[in-house]
């Protein structure tokens, strides 16, 4: 006979999960994905990662480090030879001296986001985030009991972050902003007053904030960057994470970091040994080739961003021809977030526009609760796929009656 009790807890359909998991939604994305899985000729505009490849010689140089036997375990940090890198390169970007004590290497900026919010998340404690935002800071707060005090952006301004509503709402318990620019889901890139503003208030009234970089080098039209690191006077207040990922097509190579005072780095540490103990190592020795290799890299780079900016200027053209849309330009990133008129949900639109027109998007609700009447398109994909998605969805938004 059984044992009910066994075969209760191996085998039931509901088991025991921590309930803070019931804080991560369903993903949006995931959704839109399965479904067109199981369609012919789909064209997606969904995908949060380049179609570039990464370039030779960061390839290279990992292939190399597998070769010559670089496949254990690195110091937790990370590999002495990265972390000097990063802090020669980000010293240099900043201006503002960094010391390999500044940093952590993690498996992807996500491990990043992870530590941080997880490491800093706490019954009644506030965290200030833009809506729509990535849709990872949100569930990672709630998990431990934070509490998310959302901003909702505009689209009729291009879902700039007002500084002052950001001042407006830190409060007694407010513990830390999270920013991302430019940002996923709308490629919105923000201006130096705005993050200046922020992270003076910030420091002043002690309160950190968490700047998710990623698209730190996805930056159009010859804009300057301006990172969180160049804007604070200190770095007791700041976590800046970044990683490969999307400047070097490194997405699956999963190499990211975080920069911080070197007392927040040292209490990371710990929690890094005991989440995914160190970063892969072939392709740390990777990451040290695309910083230290730059004129290499300096040229995948402006190949990149040429490339990137075509595709941006015909999806701005092609959203404003399109019945029912209203686009903006964004500055950065690989994304755009258009309207559809008020009131008609996005989610509906996204999927009777996949299973009849063979276009995948991404739901706009899928970065937050503000803005249900948008959806996220990628211009991560070729010109010709993102022509021939057009020339289906134009037609189709025509006979749409959003009443
Ligand atoms: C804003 C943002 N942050 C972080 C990530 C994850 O980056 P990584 O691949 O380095 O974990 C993504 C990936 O889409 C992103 O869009």
């Amino acid at each position: 006979m059984v044992n009910s009790l066994d075969s209760d807890y191996y085998e039931s359909e509901d088991p025991v999960w921590n309930p803070a998991l019931l804080t991560i939604p369903v993903p949006g994305i995931r959704k839109m994905v399965n479904l067109a899985a199981t369609m012919n000729d789909v064209i997606h505009l969904s995908i949060g990662q380049p179609d570039i490849p990464a370039p030779p010689h960061v390839m290279n140089a990992t292939i190399d480090a597998l070769q010559a036997g670089q496949s254990g375990y690195t110091m937790d940090a990370g590999l002495p030879e990265l972390l000097d890198a990063l802090a020669d390169y980000y010293g240099y970007r900043s201006g503002r001296p960094l010391t390999p004590d500044n940093i952590i290497v993690t498996t992807g900026a996500t491990e990043a986001i992870f530590l941080a919010l997880q490491a800093m998340s706490a019954p009644g404690r506030e965290f200030i985030v833009p809506d729509p935002s990535f849709m990872l800071y949100t569930p990672l707060i709630r998990m431990n009991g934070g509490i998310v005090h959302s901003i909702p952006l505009r689209a009729e301004n291009g879902y700039q972050l007002d500084p002052q509503e950001v001042i407006d709402a830190m409060g007694p318990n407010t513990h830390a902003i999270v920013l991302n620019s430019p940002s996923n889901p709308t490629g919105t890139l923000y201006p130096r007053s705005t993050i200046e503003a922020i992270v003076e208030e910030a420091a002043f009234r002690g309160i950190y904030v968490i700047s998710d970089e990623v698209y730190d080098h996805l930056i159009y039209d010859d804009q300057e960057y301006p990172s969180v690191l160049s804007c604070c006077s200190d770095l007791d207040h700041v976590m800046v994470i970044s990683s490969f990922s999307k400047t070097f097509s490194m997405a699956g190579m999963r190499i990211g970091w975080m920069i911080a005072s070197q007392g927040h780095i040292k209490k990371l540490r710990r929690f890094h040994m005991f989440t995914t103990t160190v970063a892969n190592t072939p392709c740390q020795w990777g990451g040290v080739a695309a910083l230290l290799q730059r004129e290499l890299s300096d040229n995948f780079i402006k190949g990149m961003l040429e490339e990137y900016t075509k595709r941006r200027d015909r999806l701005v053209e092609l959203v404003n021809q399109t019945p029912h849309l209203t686009g903006y330009k964004p500055e950065g990133a690989f994304y755009l977030f258009p309207s559809l008129p008020a009131g008609v949900n996005g989610t509906n639109v996204a999927l009777r526009m996949l299973k009849e027109t063979g276009v995948c998007t991404i739901a706009g609700d899928t970065f937050g609760d503000a803005l249900s009447n948008a959806i996220r398109i990628s211009y991560s994909t070729s010109l010709d796929n993102i022509e021939e998605a057009f020339a289906r969805i134009i037609p189709w938004m025509k006979e749409q009656d959003f009443g």
